[in-house]
Parts: structure tokens; C-alpha cells; sequence
């Protein structure tokens, strides 16, 4: 699995890393007790429990149990893979990534996508000269036009015509040289019912190429010519394009939103080339897929403010109120423009031009006000029921809203708006934040111990002793597993203590790296607590407590084999078989000895 270079860069970033520095640029760090303190960013809380130990490059939160490395850290509160953080550290650090050896897939992926570049290319190239060359594509011009589509913006989108024919755009690309196959695979081309052959997907349609940010045509749109259904008919998701993945006109519209520091998404390509066309340019749109987190954090690269347009009906309302916490997710600040009377932005823009769109942006809505207004539009106000249902739709915009003047405010509003009174609102926030940190914990989590019975709890205490003293002396591994056999450590503990066998077989020092590469996230996070609540060096009052957190596990274990052997002694007793009876009570009785002598030791 390992790939050497890979390995030599993963440690050059994590080397040079320096994980107080990394996290204070999120958090401010307080010194104190040897350690670095903050309040948690992963959870809400009012008093620090969040640390970082910049020796041991690891970072525990108390409260939430959430810990790890830098990397960790960094894919935590940037959302992104482990490796994303890791190239991400990296970028910051001017590290390059080492070049990787392709593989034989990896190829010929390659070679088939760059084919299909080639085809798409092409077939724009068709589409668009039949548009503006040919008398079919009269229909076309005139629809376009009617729409108030002008030629400069026909040439920038490269917009065309697919004419009314079965095989058009099949013919002239067979006359390049390319078969059926790959015709389908692109996208461009449906497979007849009888399987002899393809034909052309869109037909008798205005054709809307669809770009990926680097420009290339991937896929297309086609917009009927007046009425009929389907409206819009686009070519599938193919090797080269995801329509999931995949923001309409980013590619033409990404300097415009970092130059503005602001994104605007409408719902339709239609809208976003009639904005764009009247030079509103910082614009993106959907394809006519509901937005998502992978919309969310393409966009974020780019701007940390962004605004959606959706129509607004109630479809458009929809899938804004399930659009915008995905992008606040996504760590932006996100707006609402409404279009009035039911307009969409192109029609409006067309109708009250520039100046009127770009008022509409500016008075647009926080997130909060808007989901307020949707709420109170959509609720049933006058029962105290229909009320706490609303207050209830409001409560995980609200609890997102760090700045407390500002959450005062809100809670005023809703107050007012619902005739509640603050206190109702208050201990109803309170709730729902006690309960989304213990989601919270479970996620970030997921294996960990339900609320613990008292023998796990001593497993826990002796378990973690033990770890801490086989983290910085692997030579005691193989007295402690003679002692105490590794199924009888918690499976967290036992994950660890695997990985710590592997590093001290391999002559390696345990560190938070390769421990972060190997570990689940559960033993991870376990593994940052116990190295978190180390202090700095070895005392004698820490060795008493592993060698007393030894004899706890040997307790438990020796316990167990009791709970065994007294089983064995019952049988082999009604089975009448005296040898085995006498062996098996002479067992017992040295077992219970032991535990006898464990007890009170
Ligand atoms: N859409 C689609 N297929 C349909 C209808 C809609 O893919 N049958 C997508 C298109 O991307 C379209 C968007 O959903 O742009 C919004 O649909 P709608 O509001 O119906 O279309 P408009 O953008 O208003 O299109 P037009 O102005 O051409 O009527
Ligand atoms: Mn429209």
C-alpha cells in the first residue's frame, strides 16, 4: 500500500507542520498547565475543553471527544477528506505533491475522456454552426432572439441548434471517424430499441453547451422551441461529465466572484446566461439537480458569500430552504434575493433590466430572515402548537449564529413575529443544542461505548494507563499481553494496541501520523484523549497506576475464566465424569485464588 514518495511527502508536510500554529489560525489558543486551551469549534461550549499538545502534535476536545493530528484537525473544520487536508497543509506549506505513476485504468480513462473531449467539441462545433449558418437553424435564431438572446451572447455561450433530424449530428461525427460506441458513451447519442444502431439524442432543440471549470464542453442542454415537454432535455452523466458535480457557467463566471467576493446561483442556465448577458457576471447555475454539498464547496473556493436566486415559487422556495444549510455547512455566509411576483431572474432582469437586479441583490435576505419568513408564511401561527413546530423549523438556523447580539436580536424577532414569549425560546434552544452535541458525539464517534457500565469504565481508566506507558516503552507489550490477553481490552484500546505492537516489531516509534493512517476515527480520538491527558513526563505516581491498571485487567480477564470454568465444573458434574470434575474444581479453585489476591492487592 505504500508508496514511498507518497510516504517521504505525507511526513515532510506533517513534519514541518506545526499544529498550534495550524489550529490558531481558527482558534485563539490560551497557555495554560503546559498545554494549549480553546473553546471547542466542533462543539458549542462556554468554558475551553478544547487542547492541543504541540510535543505530541495532537489536539483533544473534553467536552466532545473530538481529536486526532493536524490533518485531522484541518479535514475536521475545513470538511474535506483526511488526504484533502493533507495536500491542502501542503499547498499552504509550498510542499508539491510527488508525481504518481499512472496506472494501466488510469490510462486508458484518460485516453477514452480526452476522446470524448474531442467529441463533444465537435459536435458544439455542429450545433453552433447550424445555428448561425444554416437555414434550419432559422427556428432557432428566431426563438433565441425572441428571448432577447443577442449574437455576442450566442457567440460567448457558443449556443446552438440541433435540427429536426434522426441523424444529423450521428452522421457527421461518423464521418470523422468516430463509431456508435463512442457516440453513446459521450452522451450525444440514444441506442435504438432494437439495439442495430444510435440516433440523435436531441433534436429540434436550442442547444446550450455545458462547460466544466476547465472549459471543456462535457455535456449539453437542449430547450424546446415553445411549448412541450420535456422542456429542457440534457445529455446523461458520462465519464466526463456529473451533472451533481457541476455549477453552470463557473468556468466563465469565477473571476467575476472573486473580483465581487460574492456568488449568485439561479436554478436555470436560462437564467444565468440572461444575467450574464446583462452583465451580471459573478453567476452560476444548477442543472436542474438540487443543489449540494459538492455545489457548496466547488462555490467556496471561490467566494465565502453567496446568494441564492431560485424562482419564486413554491418549488424555488423549497429547495431554498434545503439549499441553504448546506452551504452555511459548506462555511459560507449565504443570502436570499427574492424575485417578485413570481418572476424568475430572467424574465425579471429582462423586464427591469440591470440596476432593478442588481437592488434585489443587495436587499437580499440573511439566511435566518428568510427561513423566518418562509416559517411564518407556511405555519399554522394561532395554535401553541403550530408555534412550537415553527420555533422548532427555526431553532438550527438560530443556534448557528455565534454573534450573540445578533442571536438576541433574532430571538426578538421570533418572539414578535410568534407571539412567544423569549424565555419559551430560549429553554427551546437550549434543548436542541444539548441534543445536537450528543449527535455531534455520536458522529464524530461512532463506535464509541454507550453510556458505560462500571466495569468499562475501569477498562477505560486501566486500559488508557496502560496505553500511555506503551506509547513511550513498546518493550512492555509483550509482558502486558502475557498478562492480559488483548480481547479483554475495549476494542478502541485493542486497535491501538495492535498498532503499537506493529510500530515496536518494525523498530518505529508510535507517532500521530502513521497512528492517524491506521487507526479508526474512534480509536484515533480515544488515542489523542489519553495522550492529552498526559502530563509532560513520567512520574513514579504514573508507573503505580499502570501497574495497578494491570492487575485491574488482569482481574477482568481472570473473571472471566472463572465465569467459564464454573460452567465446566457444572458439566462435567452431571455428566458424571470425575476426572474431569476434580481437574476443572482444581482450575476453579486456583482461579479463585487469584482474583482473591487481585482484589486486595
Ligand atoms: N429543467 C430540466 N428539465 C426540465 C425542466 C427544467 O432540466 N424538464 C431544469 C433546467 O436546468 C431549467 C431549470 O430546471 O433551467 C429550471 O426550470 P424552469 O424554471 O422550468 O425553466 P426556466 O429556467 O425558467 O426555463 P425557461 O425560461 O426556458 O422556461
Ligand atoms: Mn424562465
Amino acid at each position: 500500500m505504500f508508496d514511498s514518495a507518497m510516504d517521504d511527502f505525507v511526513n515532510e508536510v506533517r513534519e514541518r507542520s506545526d499544529i498550534r500554529e495550524v489550529i490558531s489560525r481558527y482558534v485563539t489558543l490560551n497557555f495554560k498547565g503546559g498545554r494549549y486551551w480553546a473553546c471547542c469549534p466542533f462543539h458549542n461550549e462556554k468554558t475551553p475543553s478544547f487542547t492541543v499538545s504541540p510535543d505530541k502534535g495532537m489536539f483533544y476536545c473534553f467536552g466532545c471527544h473530538t481529536g486526532g493530528n493536524v490533518f485531522k484537525f484541518l479535514s475536521l473544520i475545513e470538511n474535506v477528506s483526511y488526504f484533502d487536508a493533507i495536500k491542502l497543509q501542503a499547498e499552504r506549506l509550498g510542499i508539491d505533491l510527488p508525481s504518481h505513476k499512472k496506472t494501466a485504468a488510469e490510462l486508458k480513462l484518460e485516453q477514452k475522456q480526452k476522446t470524448l473531449f474531442k467529441i463533444m467539441t465537435l459536435a458544439q462545433d455542429f450545433y453552433h454552426n447550424n445555428l448561425v449558418k444554416t437555414a434550419a437553424g432559422e427556428t432557432g435564431r428566431k426563438y433565441l432572439e425572441a428571448r432577447g438572446i443577442t449574437s455576442g451572447v450566442i457567440e460567448k455561450f457558443k449556443l446552438g441548434y440541433a435540427p429536426d433530424s434522426w441523424d444529423a449530428l450521428t452522421k457527421a461525427l461518423k464521418s470523422r471517424g468516430f463509431d456508435d460506441r463512442y457516440l453513446f458513451d459521450a452522451g450525444i447519442v440514444s441506442r435504438k430499441q432494437d439495439g442495430a444502431g444510435v440516433y440523435d439524442r436531441l433534436r429540434g432543440r436550442v442547444i446550450i453547451p455545458i462547460n466544466d471549470i476547465n472549459g471543456n464542453v462535457v455535456a449539453f442542454g437542449g430547450r424546446i422551441l415553445g411549448e412541450g415537454e420535456p422542456k429542457y432535455l440534457n445529455t446523461p452523466d458520462t465519464v466526463i461529465f456529473s451533472k451533481g458535480k457541476l455549477l453552470f457557467g463557473l468556468d466563465k463566471a469565477n473571476r467575476a466572484i472573486m473580483s465581487a467576493d460574492c456568488a449568485v446561483i439561479v436554478e436555470g442556465y436560462m437564467d444565468a446566461i440572461s444575467l450574464i448577458s446583462a452583465g451580471i457576471e459573478n453567476v452560476v447555475a444548477t442543472l436542474g439537480t438540487a443543489f449540494s454539498d459538492n455545489h457548496a464547496r466547488l462555490l467556496t473556493r471561490y467566494t465565502r458569500r453567496i446568494i441564492l436566486c431560485y424562482d419564486s415559487d413554491e418549488a424555488g422556495q423549497r429547495a431554498t430552504i434545503r439549499a441553504l444549510p448546506m452551504i452555511q455547512k459548506a462555511g459560507a455566509e449565504v443570502f436570499v434575493a427574492v424575485v417578485p411576483d413570481g418572476k424568475d431572474p430572467d424574465e425579471f432582469v429582462r423586464k427591469h433590466g440591470k440596476a432593478a437586479f442588481e437592488n434585489l441583490l443587495k436587499n437580499a435576505l440573511p439566511f435566518f430572515e428568510y427561513k423566518l419568513q418562509y416559517v411564518m408564511s407556511h405555519a399554522d401561527i394561532y395554535s401553541y402548537q403550530g408555534k412550537i413546530r415553527a420555533l422548532r423549523e427555526l431553532l438550527p438556523v438560530l443556534a448557528e449564529i455565534k454573534d450573540v447580539m445578533i442571536q438576541t436580536e433574532y430571538r426578538q424577532k421570533i418572539s414578535a413575529a410568534l407571539v412567544l414569549d423569549e424565555n419559551i425560546i430560549l429553554d427551546e434552544l437550549h434543548n436542541f443544542l444539548a441534543n445536537a452535541e450528543k449527535k455531534l458525539n455520536q458522529k464524530i464517534n461512532p463506535i464509541a461505548e454507550k453510556p458505560e457500565a462500571q466495569e468499562n469504565i475501569l477498562a477505560r481508566q486501566a486500559g488508557s494507563s496502560i496505553i500511555k506507558k506503551a506509547w513511550y516503552e513498546g518493550d512492555v507489550l509483550s509482558y502486558v499481553l502475557g498478562y492480559v490477553p488483548k480481547e479483554i481490552f475495549l476494542t478502541k484500546h485493542r486497535e491501538i494496541l495492535s498498532y503499537l505492537e506493529k510500530c515496536h516489531e518494525m523498530g518505529k516509534h508510535p507517532n500521530d501520523l502513521s497512528a492517524a493512517d491506521e487507526l479508526s476515527e474512534a480509536a484515533n480520538a480515544e488515542l489523542s484523549r489519553i495522550l492529552a491527558s498526559y502530563p509532560v513526563n513520567f512520574s513514579a505516581a504514573d508507573d503505580k497506576a499502570y501497574e495497578d491498571s494491570l492487575k485491574v485487567m488482569r482481574l477482568i480477564y481472570v473473571k472471566s475464566q472463572y465465569e467459564n470454568i464454573r460452567r465446566e465444573v457444572e458439566e462435567s458434574y452431571n455428566s458424571g465424569d470425575e476426572a474431569a470434575y476434580l481437574e476443572k474444581l482444581q482450575r476453579a479453585l486456583e482461579i479463585q485464588r487469584e482474583m482473591e489476591e487481585l482484589k486486595f492487592a
